[in-house]
Order: structure tokens, then C-alpha cells, then sequence
């Protein structure tokens, strides 16, 4: 019957693995238009170059970051935020590449949040020994919209929790290609990366590169 035909398009595939309620793994998602992501992010990077925040603690992170939209995260001595600028250039951040959005907006209706429109995207470089300290992703005003999160290069643990900092996270290896995508119940999930390990790639070489779409809804 027709209606059992449309439901199976929005089943899920067995590629998805569930992490929580309303945490979806997305196995190999981006592997098809890597080299489409990465040659859009060129141009991004030569308008907002990588660089390292420091926290409001004064520790200097570890992962390079730039962003790309409309809004991009920063941190400062004066807190964690996002930006319309970049305090690097003073110029407004790089436009979101429409590729890229576009395959944020596919992932997040793969993942069930059909509503998903970026507003922001940084990006992370890690460098064997980089890592990621558990955190919140609470900068936002929208809590609605899920977190995109997608892996490039070399494969790297990701650490995902419940809400509560004190739960001990589950361990997933993320590879070139893989995509999290985090909203609803889990929207507030500690998560993060444990140190890089030194591999070689064949598109990013020593690296690893991460992309988180957000709606950070803020009227800057
Ligand atoms: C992030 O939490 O912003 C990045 C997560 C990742 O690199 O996988
Ligand atoms: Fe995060």
C-alpha cells in the first residue's frame, strides 16, 4: 500500500546506530562527498585561518577553530560565545558554502529533525594529541535544533554522556565519514574527544577535521 511505501522512506537505515534518545550515529553519511566538503572548506580556511582559542581559564586549546555562517563560536578570556565577526580579521565570518549546509540539512532529517537550518558551523582541526575536555554545547539560544557533527581524516574516540557531567561517557570510534547528530533528549549531553592518535590519511594526512552545524538562533 502507498502509505507503507512512504513510511519505509523515513525508517531508519541500518547504518544508524542509536547513541541515546535522540543521539543517531550516521555510519559513512559523508564519505561520498568528502572531497566536495573539504575543497569548499579550502576557501573558508584562506578567509578565517585556523587558529587556537583560549578559554576563559587561560588554557590555550588544543584544536585549531575557525567557523563559517553567520555566527561562528569563539572564546575569549570573557567567555565562550558566538561571534557575527571574527575577532581574528574584524571581517564577518565566511558564508556558510551552500554544499555544506545543504548536507547539514540532509544529515539532520536523516537523523530525524527535518526542521534543521545552520546558522553556524565550526570547524575543528585536530593534530595527533589534540583533544576535546567534555563540555556542553549551551551557547545557543535554540536549544530545539540538534548539533551536526561530522568527521573527516584520521579516526578519533568520541566520548558521549547523558546531561549530567558526573555520568562516566560511551566510547565510539568515529572514522572519515561519520556523522553524530544530537538533539532532542540528548541535546545536552556531555560530549567530547580523547587525544588524537597519530595515523595517516589519505585525503587529510596527520589531521583530523570535525564540522559542527548549529542553530546558535542568536539576532546579532
Ligand atoms: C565539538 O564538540 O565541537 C566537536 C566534537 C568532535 O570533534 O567530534
Ligand atoms: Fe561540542
Amino acid at each position: 500500500m502507498t502509505a507503507d511505501l512512504f513510511d519505509d522512506l523515513e525508517a531508519p537505515s541500518p547504518a544508524q546506530e542509536l547513541l541515546a534518545p535522540g543521539a543517531v550515529l550516521l555510519r559513512g553519511f559523508a564519505r561520498d562527498v568528502d572531497a566536495a566538503l573539504l575543497q569548499a572548506l579550502d576557501d573558508v580556511l584562506a578567509a578565517a585561518p585556523l587558529r587556537h582559542l583560549v578559554t576563559p581559564g587561560g588554557h590555550t586549546m588544543s584544536v585549531g577553530m575557525s567557523n563559517c555562517g553567520p555566527l561562528g563560536w569563539v572564546s575569549d578570556r570573557r567567555g565562550y560565545r558566538y561571534d557575527a565577526r571574527d575577532p581574528l580579521t574584524g571581517q564577518p565570518w565566511p558564508a556558510m558554502p551552500g554544499l555544506l549546509r545543504a548536507f547539514a540539512v540532509r544529515a539532520a532529517r536523516a537523523a530525524g529533525y527535518p526542521d534543521f537550518m545552520p546558522d553556524a558551523c565550526l570547524i575543528n582541526q585536530y593534530l595527533p594529541g589534540s583533544k576535546l575536555s567534555l563540555h556542553q554545547d549551551r551557547d545557543e539560544q535554540d536549544f530545539s535544533a540538534p548539533i551536526v557533527s561530522v568527521s573527516l581524516g584520521l579516526p578519533a574516540v568520541f566520548l558521549f554522556g547523558s546531561e549530567r557531567r558526573a555520568d562516566r561517557p560511551q566510547r565510539y570510534r568515529l572514522q572519515h565519514g561519520d556523522v553524530v547528530v544530537w538533539g532532542g533528549a540528548a541535546r545536552l549531553a556531555f560530549h567530547g574527544v580523547a587525544p588524537l592518535a597519530d595515523g595517516e590519511h589519505a585525503l587529510l594526512g596527520r589531521r583530523r577535521i570535525n564540522l559542527t552545524f548549529r542553530r546558535a538562533g542568536l539576532d546579532l
